[in-house]
């Protein structure tokens, strides 16, 4: 996918950062920081610690640098995003954050808020590191405006073996009505058989079930424009989530993924469908005994998302961001972000044998996967979308209306689908 929008040109700015940080030879392009202030919502867990392996390389390769920790705690960048949307519209913006790839990218570019580094590429060699297609998702009307730290998969089942197994259940589920059935063993155990968190996590639920009753490219056409919300195949999505809701823990609404992940770890629920920064997550708290497939019936398909890293307009330290974005795109800089962090390096020049054992899968599924963007992180659908999703999802946690939500969703389409 190519994004055709017009980028907004500051081209001026842009221009005066770089002879700034050029001409003086001062590496804080003229403010006299050296101070990388780094904002993410990577606050704890096995995130933290993928964080903590980009610092490291960042402390290697960016000497008289200074990384600042700018996290901001929530899943998802619940809490994160409005902070930053703050922070931008007030021009006191950090250093360098975190952006998904995508259409949540496109945000930030249309609003100007952030620079072209299509040079950088050329000078980082960026363009020969990341697949073709990636580029080609990153690039707006010729131009390039972050770096991604990797690619992480959505849907994905976690389970807790011990559970699983006490509950007779001997074969990971392959459809929904394998997946249902063992849903049941585990209620008639007694657990949660299916933890979930709120709005956002009931997104993620929600979109792996229309993968499966829209098949992939269908899927992909609900946030391009060419599936309609009332296809056939989101009514029975619905009706799929429905059943599945039923199985699932009641305070869900109050609860973040880390939350319902501690039902997993606790032993008091079987499953949970969450993205695959859930590896890093249990290995960073030394659980052991979980197991992962492919949410049921999406096939090959791989849901990915991607972290990327901007150099927002008027960043106080432009050259030190640039060292941190550099690194970001590193071998080492990506080897050591992505072996804590649950996801696969963007780069095609990783050695798998240095990956724990997900991700080793993951990036063999990702070889031959059909991919689908995802809503819930920003590479489908942009931020307005994503929160006018998220409260559809939330409302339905409560009211379970399916009429009610299909209009939202439709609504939701026709306010943010159209904006090319
Ligand atoms: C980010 C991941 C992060 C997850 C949970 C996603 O939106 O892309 O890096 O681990 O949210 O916070």
């Amino acid at each position: 996918m190519r994004f055709t929008r017009a980028a907004v040109a500051a081209v001026g700015i842009a221009a005066l950062l770089t002879t700034a940080a050029c001409g003086s030879g001062d590496d804080s392009g003229g403010t006299g920081s050296t101070k990388v202030e780094v904002f993410t919502w990577w606050a704890d867990g096995g995130e933290k610690a993928g964080l903590d392996g980009l610092v490291s390389a960042f402390g290697t390769a960016c000497a008289g640098q200074t990384f600042e920790n700018g996290a901001v705690a929530g899943g998802a960048g619940a809490n994160a995003k409005s902070v930053l949307a703050s922070r931008l519209q007030q021009n006191t913006p950090p250093d360098t954050f975190q952006a998904h790839a995508g259409a949540e990218l496109l945000d930030y570019i249309d609003a100007g808020q952030v620079e072209d580094i299509s040079a950088d590429y050329d000078s980082w060699g960026l363009k020969k590191a990341f697949p073709q297609g990636l580029i080609d998702n990153l690039t707006v009307d010729g131009k390039i405006y972050s770096v991604p730290a990797n690619i992480h998969r959505a849907n994905v089942v976690w389970s807790n073996k011990k559970v699983t197994t006490a509950a007779g259940i001997t074969a990971d589920p392959k459809d929904l009505n394998e997946f249902f059935a063992a849903l049941d063993k585990l209620k008639a155990k007694g657990v949660t058989p299916l933890a979930v968190g709120k709005d956002w996590t009931q997104l993620m639920l929600f979109e792996s079930v229309l993968i499966t009753d829209l098949g992939p490219e269908k899927f992909t056409g609900l946030w391009n424009g060419t599936t309609p919300w009332n296809d056939p195949g989101v009514t029975k999505g619905i009706a799929d989530f429905k059943k599945l809701l039923s199985y699932t823990n009641k305070d869900r609404d109050a609860l973040d993924w880390t939350d319902a992940e501690k039902q997993i770890m606790d032993g008091k629920a079987g499953y949970q469908l969450m993205g695959d920064w859930e590896a890093a997550d249990l290995d960073a708290k030394g659980f052991k005994d979980y197991a992962w497939f492919t949410f049921p019936g999406n096939g090959t398909t791989f849901q990915w998302l991607a972290d990327s890293f901007v150099l927002p307009k008027g960043a106080k330290n432009p050259e030190g961001t640039k060292c941190w974005l550099k690194t970001v795109g590193s071998a080492e800089g990506q080897k050591a972000f992505n072996t804590k962090k649950g996801s696969i390096p963007a780069r095609t020049d990783a050695s798998p044998a240095d990956y724990p054992k997900y991700q080793q899968a993951a990036m063999a599924d990702w070889k031959s996967a059909k991919p689908v963007p995802s809503c819930a992180h920003g590479s489908a659908c942009s931020q307005g979308w994503q929160g006018a999703a998220n409260s559809a999802l939330g409302a339905y946690s409560t009211n379970q209306d399916d009429a009610a939500l299909t209009k939202a969703l439709t609504a939701a389409a026709e306010q943010f689908g159209k904006k090319k």
